[in-house]
């Protein structure tokens, strides 16, 4: 079946999202702010949950209806083929966002979103009441400027869980994104890699995952996976996936001054399977002293969010930038939420992209 679907993620990520996609072969491939449209078939909806590293969940797109008031919104949502997704006793609870919208009552919303959607369920199975009892089919809705569009999603725990990731450290940063951060400073697993503030070591795993081309949700499951009405070979996918994989030698380094977060990256990387791929090592950065013939660096050092701590991240900084420029070959990309890192860093980026990490906006300094 033809199906439309949604994939989420974060914003000024639409970019590295949108290509993944249709790298993939998926179709009509269509980005806008913070979401990536695409159609395809039950089997793309699996491969794009269990291959997409930038996206944050999958969603299929039920239906879109002009909601000025919740008349309109009741029947628009009545009409849409909810029986196509959500068998007989499948559970729907909903969520969502309303913006620059005549209805601005999420409760309101949810209730009159959801009373519509048993009654059109009702009436296709012939119930008064729907039991609820089965599987999740959680229904997401998106009320912007008067237009309402509903969806059901199909990934259940965000595509960042990885699952390599239960052991926790300060200020961890996305898996999404550091894998973004990855792809944009242009890794495809030639040459060397290092993340000298590594913390948990999310951006060096995420890169070794890059390297081999293993798909980052291989060893997750999906909600989708456990409905009745979309069904879809995932393992087949899993495997074709795994089929994928190149088994290389890859040099990626990662550091960090606190002994504690390397044994946590370690611990990390071993979860996600790329602990061989990573030499992990204490060490200061403002001594970075690695040599390369021509490597990557990305990198998420402490931004330090108090007044006293910006003065001793942008000393962090400052030390670390005469140090790498000390050993050339190294192309350096900071995320950081620090408008004046280019001057404590000491020298000018050729881009600077405009990212989120989490609420905090952020540069993406590219040197
Ligand atoms: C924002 S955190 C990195 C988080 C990491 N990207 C993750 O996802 O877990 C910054 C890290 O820099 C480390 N750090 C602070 N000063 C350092 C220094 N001089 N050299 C190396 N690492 C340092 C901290 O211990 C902390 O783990």
């Amino acid at each position: 079946m033809e199906l439309e679907f949604c994939a989420p993620c974060l914003f000024g990520l639409e970019g590295p999202a949108g290509n993944e996609l249709r790298h993939m072969g998926l179709k009509n491939v269509r980005a806008e702010d913070g979401r990536v449209y695409f159609t395809g078939t039950e089997r793309d909806m699996a491969a794009a949950n269990i291959k997409s590293r930038f996206a944050e969940r999958v969603l299929i797109v039920v239906g879109r209806t002009e909601a000025k008031d919740f008349d309109s919104l009741f029947e628009g949502v009545r009409a849409m083929e909810w029986e196509k997704y959500i068998p007989r006793t499948g559970a729907f609870p909903v969520k969502g966002y309303t913006h620059r919208s005549a209805i601005t009552s999420l409760p309101a919303l949810q209730r009159s979103i959801n009373k519509a959607v048993a009654a059109r369920l009702g009436r296709a199975y012939g119930l008064e009441r729907l039991p609820e009892t089965g599987e999740t089919y959680q229904i997401q809705f998106a009320l912007v400027s008067d237009k309402a569009t509903l969806y059901i999603d199909t990934t259940g725990a965000g595509l960042h869980k990885r699952g390599y990731r239960p052991a926790q450290v300060e200020a961890p940063i996305r898996e999404t994104l550091a894998a973004a951060l990855v792809d944009i400073a242009g890794y495809r697993g030639k040459g060397d890699f290092c993340d000298p503030f590594c913390g948990g070591g999310t951006v060096a795993i995420e890169a070794a995952l890059a390297a081999k081309n293993r798909a980052p949700g291989i060893n997750r499951t999906f909600a989708a996976e456990s409905w009745k009405n979309i069904r879809a070979d995932w393992n087949d996918v899993r495997e074709e996936a795994r089929g994928r994989e190149f088994d290389r030698d890859y040099t990626v380094f990662a550091s960090d001054i606190d002994p504690e977060a390397v044994e946590i990256a370690k611990k990390n990387a071993r979860r996600a399977g790329v602990d061989k791929l990573i030499r992990f090592s204490v060490a200061d950065a403002g001594k970075f002293a690695l040599s390369t013939n021509g490597g990557i660096i990305v990198t998420n050092p402490p931004y330090g969010e108090r007044l006293l701590d910006i003065r001793a991240a942008r000393e962090i900084i400052s030390a670390f930038g005469k140090a790498v420029r000390a050993r050339p070959g190294w192309r350096v990309n900071i995320i950081s939420s620090d408008p004046e890192l280019e001057r404590y860093f000491g020298a000018r980026a050729a881009k600077v992209r405009k990212l989120y990490n989490g609420m905090i906006k952020c540069g993406y300094f590219m040197f």
